[in-house]
């Protein structure tokens, strides 16, 4: 069956097939070769992006930026203190003012609400760029990258554990993706901090069709062993209150990832996964301010000696937010 998602907003994974997830993913690898041949074709000449981001980034902005300059786009930026968005115009009118000027609009921001709200407005494309709920894009380049090193595992047959806070963006979409395309996905948490009942359930429907394996577990040498990635993220994301530091901290060091949570897995090639930023250890200003108030020097989530090694690819990873965000204008676009 072919998959056409020209039009198409992207807010969060259930609101797509396995096909065309997929679809993404394999367009995603052609523009990667493509550009490294330097036989890329422009396809989005004249077009126009918007790109609202309430909260930072670095990953997702260049990418959207980079992604839509190599196909001849043009973006426009613009954070919370430069555009009207939320204290003066509603999500809706700002959609419907944005839909007169541009072919497409990201969004990064706290609510899902927010861009559905502005999907609902626009009469373009609108693209989640992370919310507090979910982080599709993200999904993208993390099931690109896990094909490239999966040493050339289909992904119904890849196996991978997330360890930490799961009821955030990252735990939720990497158990909602895994599920609709197949993939054995273990999430290793304590039970405060798995993802909530209703997505769950969604996942659990979604594998059922796939044929995916979930498990969720509060041992972590369970969810580990026999894992080909070890993925995490921070424990604090970002528009989280700073109080929850130390109750977080207390709660996952047991799902921290580490030299001996990398070889609880048995598997000599496991690879670690981070969306990034990390906290690996304590040379940025949040870090060395956790780091003075819990000791923990080399780092949070994972320690320096994982994230130094040969089984990181997470910039990797990083590299392919590029090329699959790139890979989603394209085929929403052109
Ligand atoms: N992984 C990710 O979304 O990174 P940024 O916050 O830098 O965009
Ligand atoms: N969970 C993190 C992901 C950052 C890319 C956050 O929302 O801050």
């Amino acid at each position: 069956m072919s998959v056409d998602l020209y039009g198409r907003d992207f807010l969060k994974e259930l609101d797509h097939t396995a096909a065309e997830l997929t679809h993404l993913i394999d367009l995603a690898a052609e523009l990667k070769a493509a550009k490294r041949a330097r036989t890329e074709v422009p396809l989005l000449s004249g077009r126009n992006i918007a790109l609202i981001f309430e909260k930072t980034s670095t990953r997702t902005r260049c990418a959207f930026e980079v992604g839509a300059y190599d196909q001849g786009a043009h973006v426009t930026y613009l954070d919370p203190s430069s555009s009207q968005l939320g204290h003066k115009e509603s999500a809706t009118d700002t959609a419907r003012v944005l839909s007169r000027m541009y072919d497409a609009i990201e969004f990064r921001g706290a609510a899902q609400a927010t861009v559905e709200e502005l999907a609902d407005g626009a009469d373009v494309p609108v693209y989640n760029g992370l919310t507090a709920e979910w982080h599709p894009t993200q999904m993208l380049a993390d099931f690109l990258t896990m094909r490239e090193h999966g040493h050339g595992k289909p992904v119904n047959e890849i196996a991978y554990c997330y360890l930490g806070d799961a009821q955030y963006n990252m735990g939720r979409s990497l158990l909602v993706t895994g599920a609709i395309l197949g993939a054995d996905v273990r999430i290793a948490a304590p039970r405060a901090l798995w993802p909530a009942d209703e997505v769950v359930a969604a996942a659990r429907e979604r594998a059922e069709q796939s044929g995916a394996r979930l498990l969720l577990t509060e041992d972590p040498a369970q969810g580990l062993r026999g894992a080909d990635f070890v993925h995490t993220d921070v424990w604090v994301s970002m528009g989280e209150p700073k109080e929850v530091w130390a109750e977080r901290v207390e709660l996952l060091q047991p799902y921290r990832v580490d030299a001996p949570a990398m070889a609880a897995t048995g598997n000599p090639d496991v690879r670690f996964m981070h969306c990034l930023p990390a906290f690996h250890d304590a040379r940025t200003t949040v870090g060395a301010e956790i780091a003075a108030a819990t000791g923990l020097e080399d780092g949070l989530e994972v320690s320096d000696e994982v994230f130094a090694s040969p089984a990181n690819v997470a910039f990797d990873q990083a590299e392919n937010r590029l090329h699959t965000i790139k890979a989603l204008m394209v085929a929403t676009l052109a």
